[in-house]
């Protein structure tokens, strides 16, 4: 079997690459080792920057998005108890948008279903072969038989665990790391948001982030240690460390329920360059990791496919090459300035167990520097809403 890209992974980066490259008339195949059901159940961030928004619209899976999303003009950073607005609209132009990776997930399943895509679930032991020839290879397991499938090109959309990274020899890759020393326990719940923006609290307890998906459904962060068992959390212990981290006032109005769904996620800044190999492409989670402050994640992988579809969309209608040549480049440009952003968030509103009395000091006085500072704060509102597409 033949097709032009074959795709491992169906998380939003490979499904939103099949679309766009369906749509542009180019074949392609994609292989998840999941099933649709683990997909759709998977509980991820919200937040969408407006060239995120724009891309799922011109992908044709915006209609949803567009009646059910909300729409932020700020953000509030909170800390010595004071709540500060950073008005995002008036400092940077842009907005953002509140809307459940889980439902861009969604919206591009049903797309695909509705368009035919070959999408290969359950897909076992999925392999990359020939990467540096013309007719690179994927091997895969399902159903007790071995398949393989020739391909022009290979989008390695797998994610961090993924094997496409790991295809690539040791000695061309580059890895820049940085593993914090805490993670985030999220839970979900029916119950209204405690305010209608985001709130992320800096507190000698540990960072809590307030956020939503909807406006009877909320989503709340706590930072505990990297190897917190989410078995010690029932929702009353998660409710009442909460209130105790962010403001008074809005742990006085905070509106509890049980919860639907609690996790730990570890944090971590990572990239892999360079994100090309012979005729492999990286995108997303696969080549580069964000912790979760900067809500930067999804946006990243989203344009790294909008530059990955023009390349293979410019080579297929006119057999240029320069954008493939130039794509890793161009991507790494915008990668590194969303890691700089989510590594200075992170830094600014979490408790480092190891943090020298300096350094806290200095933290408190970035804070405060940031609420009195129009240039600061227009520093954080044009990272935030996002940067351009370059
Ligand atoms: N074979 C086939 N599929 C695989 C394999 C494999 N060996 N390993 C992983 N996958 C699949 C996973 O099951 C998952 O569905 O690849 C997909 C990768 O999806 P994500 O992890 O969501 O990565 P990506 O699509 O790059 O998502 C980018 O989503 O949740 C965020 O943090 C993430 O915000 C980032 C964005
Ligand atoms: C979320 O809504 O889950 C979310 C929002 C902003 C972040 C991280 C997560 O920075």
């Amino acid at each position: 079997m033949h097709t032009q890209v074959g795709i491992v992974g169906a998380g939003p980066a490979g499904l939103l690459l099949a679309r766009l490259l369906g749509l542009a008339g180019v074949s392609c195949v994609v292989l998840e080792k999941r099933t649709p059901d683990y997909l759709r159940a998977r509980i991820r961030a919200g937040l969408l920057e407006q060239g995120t928004v724009d891309t799922l619209v011109d992908a044709g899976v915006g209609d949803r998005l567009m009646r059910e999303r909300l729409i932020h003009d700020g953000v509030e950073l909170a800390f010595d108890g004071r709540r500060h607005r950073i008005d995002l609209k008036a400092l940077s132009g842009k907005v953002v948008t509140i809307y459940g990776q889980a439902e861009v997930q969604a919206d591009l399943m049903d797309a695909h279903a509705a368009m035919g895509t070959e999408i290969v679930y359950e897909a076992e032991d999925v392999s990359l072969h020939g990467l540096t020839g013309d007719k690179p290879r994927l091997r895969y397991h399902k159903g007790g038989q071995t398949h393989e499938i020739t391909c022009d090109f290979i989008a390695g959309c797998d994610g961090f665990h993924g094997v496409s990274r790991q295809a690539i020899p040791q000695d061309v890759i580059r890895i820049y790391e940085r593993v914090y020393p805490f993670g985030w326990l999220g839970m979900l719940s029916d119950t209204p948001p405690v305010n209608h923006e985001l709130i992320y609290t800096n507190h000698e307890r540990g960072f809590a982030l307030c956020t939503m998906r909807s406006l009877t459904r909320s989503r709340y962060y706590l930072q505990v240690p990297a190897d917190e068992d989410v078995g010690d959390w029932s929702d009353d212990r998660f409710w009442t460390e909460l209130k105790r981290r962010i403001p008074a006032d809005a742990a006085a109005v905070l509106k509890t329920g049980p919860s639907l769904e609690m996790s730990v996620a570890p944090l971590r800044s990572f990239v892999a360059e360079p994100l090309r190999y012979g005729r492999l492409f990286l995108a997303g989670d696969s080549a580069h990791i964000v912790p979760p402050t900067g809500a930067k994640g999804l946006n990243l992988a989203v344009a790294d496919v909008r530059f990955l579809t023009e390349a293979l969309t410019r080579f297929y209608t006119s057999g240029r090459s320069d954008l493939l040549d130039g794509y890793s480049d161009r991507c790494l440009a915008r990668v590194w300035k969303a890691q700089r952003f989510s590594w200075w968030m992170t830094n600014l509103t979490h408790r480092f167990p190891e943090a020298l009395p300096f350094e806290r000091r200095a933290q408190s006085a970035e804070l405060a520097y940031l609420v009195s500072s129009q240039a600061a704060q227009t520093t954080l509102a044009e990272n935030y809403v996002g940067l351009a597409l370059g």
